[in-house]
């Protein structure tokens, strides 16, 4: 396909503004004028269209088709949400207007952080954060301050995560100027206890465990292990990434936790990928309450709602305003569209799962053979040792077939990890057309193993070289690297920061 700069042609526009003599030119500073105009391609407007419309069609996204990315909870987004948070009273509202004007805005964040203490089990919410990774380093900056005051932060180095752990939960312990310390899976995909009893002493800040774990697993002996952190005067942190399993089942915080944090955008129903755009709200138990940041959502006793910023032992403001409010209004739409039966949500979730679990487990390998939650991970191990077919193959393969592939190689536990969340929106026909495809590609792998090797065959975009991409991105190219505008190639090639 070309690119516009290609099929620029000169004089060629968009749109004919009529031309008034007599109208004033207009007065920009010196300061701020080009020596030459801009180089933007000149095309006319229907070419516009059919080129971004074409380039829109080549990515894949939820309303293309299933999307089981492991650990992403990549549900469908009802396009109801999308129509109230277009309502004018909502897109139009500007963050600076005064509490008079925002009353109905206000209520709705207030309700939703009453129903997430609710789902959480927990005290107090702040939907402050902006991902779920912010809303992990907004828990671990609580947890410093909590220990601040209790004149332990230079005793308290330590913060303990599993060895299923996501790569954020590390880069955020490190973030908050932690320590880590790992432990270990046992054999049925729970924490080790044994590991762990070695590791937790009055050095140890907190657990960051994720439960379901990022195996797909409830771990067994949840209230062993907050027994060892409580005992130990640690405290608790729930990633609330996998809350599509659980919710109106159990809570984080009858299981012992004090801090969660909630991935709307996963969980309650938010387009994302790429980078954004999500909301990472904390919940926490009543004793971290005063360090939440500001400022705090309010119902006042005349039943108005404000914001209150007089908090002060607040850690202060992670994200502008109150956070990201359309967020809000999808994930509070969607949570209200299932109202008290919110658990069917998620028992819908485990229950796709398992369906996929069950037809798949005799073709691909199954490191931990349990009943899974929302979410489980094989292992395409047996293909490779036969027929040197691996989970990079199988996850290329599944795009000729009209599907996202899964999460491949995590958690880094699982040797050629396979990572699969269906949740709860699909049919039992696209669930069933998923499995048709892996139960073929698993047989393609026997009896034509190359033409894994070289899949995706139908898509714009065949291998890419990931190694190279993954240690040398480059996220933006210059508008003038083009030669159609300039003769000269010059690549501007701007690389991502290193370990971003
Ligand atoms: C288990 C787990 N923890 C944390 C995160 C981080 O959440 P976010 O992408 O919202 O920053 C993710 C995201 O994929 C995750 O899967």
């Amino acid at each position: 396909m070309k690119l516009i700069y290609e099929k620029s042609k000169p004089g060629r526009r968009a749109s004919a503004i009529p031309q008034y003599g007599n109208l004033p030119a207009a007065e920009v500073p010196e300061e701020l004028r080009r020596a030459e105009p801009p180089r933007l391609p000149e095309v006319p407007e229907f070419e516009l269209i059919r080129h971004f419309t074409e380039l829109s069609t080549r990515n894949f996204g939820i309303d293309n088709g299933f999307y089981p990315l492991g650990s992403c909870t990549m549900k469908y987004n009802p396009r109801v949400n999308e129509r109230l948070v277009a309502m004018p009273g909502f897109a139009n509202l500007h963050p600076l207007q005064d509490e008079d004007g925002t009353q109905g805005a206000l209520e709705l964040e207030w309700r939703l952080q009453e129903i997430l203490a609710e789902v959480t089990g927990l005290d107090a919410v702040s939907l402050q954060p902006a991902a779920g990774s912010q809303g992990e380093l907004t828990g671990l900056m609580l947890v410093r301050t909590y220990f601040e005051e209790k004149g332990e932060s230079e005793q308290r180095r330590k913060v303990v995560i599993p060895d299923t752990a996501h790569g954020t939960n590390p880069a955020s312990v490190t973030m908050a100027g932690y320590e880590m310390t790992p432990v270990k899976t046992d054999p049925r995909g729970n924490i080790d206890i044994d590991d762990l009893r070695e590791k937790v002493d009055e050095h140890t800040a907190a657990l960051m465990l994720t439960n379901p774990s990022t195996l797909g697993l409830f771990d067994e002996k949840i209230e062993e292990i907050a027994a060892i952190f409580h005992g130990a005067g640690a405290l608790m942190y729930y990633d609330g990434a996998n809350l599509n399993a659980v919710c109106g089942i159990s809570r984080p915080g009858d299981m012992g936790f004090d801090i969660v944090h909630i991935n709307l955008h996963k969980t309650f129903s938010q387009p994302h990928g790429g980078g954004g755009p999500g909301g990472g709200p904390i919940a926490v138990r009543d004793i971290l309450e005063p360090y939440l940041p500001v400022p705090a959502v309010t119902r006042k006793d005349d039943g108005t709602f404000g914001l209150d910023f007089d908090r002060p032992r607040s850690i202060g403001k992670v994200r502008g305003y109150t956070g990201p409010f359309g967020v809000f209004v999808r994930s509070y739409a969607y949570i209200r569209m299932y109202g008290p039966r919110l658990r069917e949500m998620s028992e819908a979730a485990v229950l796709n799962a398992n369906y996929i679990l069950a037809r798949l487990k005799d073709t691909y390998d199954l490191p931990f053979d349990r009943l899974c939650m929302h979410e489980f991970v094989l292992s395409a191990r047996n293909l490779k040792r036969e027929y040197g077919v691996t989970a990079l193959d199988v996850a290329k393969r599944l795009m000729d077939y009209g599907f996202h592939p899964p999460t491949i190689y995590f958690p880094l536990i699982v040797p050629e990890a396979l990572m699969i969340e269906p949740t709860e929106t699909e049919t039992k026909e696209t669930l069933d057309a998923f499995c048709d495809a892996m139960l073929a590609i698993a047989r393609e792998a026997a009896e034509n193993p190359a033409l894994l090797k070289e899949a995706p065959h139908s898509r714009p975009v065949r291998r890419l070289d990931e190694v190279r991409a993954a240690k040398h991105p480059i996220v933006k190219f210059g508008f003038e690297a083009h030669p159609a505008l300039s003769g000269e190639p010059r690549p501007v090639a701007v690389e991502a920061p290193k370990g971003a």
